[in-house]
């Protein structure tokens, strides 16, 4: 076999689907990265949030949204009135791709083949929870899910319900973009107002 585990088992047992990912070779990324950094939550979420890749702490944990993307993102989840515990949080790429720089490890954006061939396993995910709402944290989450031509500046905020997709959907800025904006503290308000429509939706 030329790329093991590239496909997910035919189940909608997370468990099953996290082992399996454990192993997966469907590109190249496994070869730099730690571990497969597999979603996390319960599989009754209402709820699955996808981000981009692990980042440098995701990949040494092993979990989704540990480090400080992951920490903006709880509080902007808690001030929007949605309970991290019971969502389920994930990213379009599960391996943490990078460049080294000195000791630091730099993360670099996944290319779309590297997008494309890690998605069965979202939607191997999004297939076994069967959320209400996917909630797409940046425009690599929203264009794997729905394609490249997806502009998330114009669709940000916008509950989506696609002929064909298994949920609602709706894409707002990943939460690195709001560390690095200009103008962080707006940046993190359009975040959460955009987060709060979500939370309406799970009403
Ligand atoms: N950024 C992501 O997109 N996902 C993580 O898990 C952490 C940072």
């Amino acid at each position: 076999v030329k790329h093991p585990g590239a496909q997910p088992p035919d189940t909608d047992d997370l468990d099953e689907l996290r082992s399996a990912a454990a192993s997966c070779e469907g590109c190249d990324l496994f070869r730099d990265a730690t571990r497969t950094v597999f979603g996390d939550g319960p599989g009754s979420a209402d709820a699955v949030f996808v981000g981009e890749q692990p980042g440098d702490q995701e990949d040494r944990a092993g979990e989704p949204f540990v480090g400080p993307a992951g920490r903006l993102l709880d509080r902007a989840l808690e001030e929007a009135g949605i309970d991290r515990e019971r969502a389920y949080v994930t990213n379009a790429v599960k391996h943490f791709k990078f460049e080294p720089r000195g000791k630091r490890r730099i993360h670099k954006k996944p290319t779309r083949s590297e997008v494309v061939a890690c998605r069965p396993w979202l939607t191997a995910e999004l297939a076994a929870i069967r959320p209400a709402l996917v909630v797409c944290l940046g425009a690599t989450a929203a264009q794997s899910l729905l394609g490249t031509g997806f502009k998330l500046t114009d669709h940000r905020g916008e509950i989506l319900d696609l002929p064909g997709f298994p949920a609602r959907v709706t894409a707002t800025q990943h939460p690195s973009a709001v560390l690095r904006a200009p103008d962080r503290d707006a940046a993190y308000q359009d975040l959460v107002r955009d987060l709060r429509v979500a939370a309406e939706e799970l009403r």
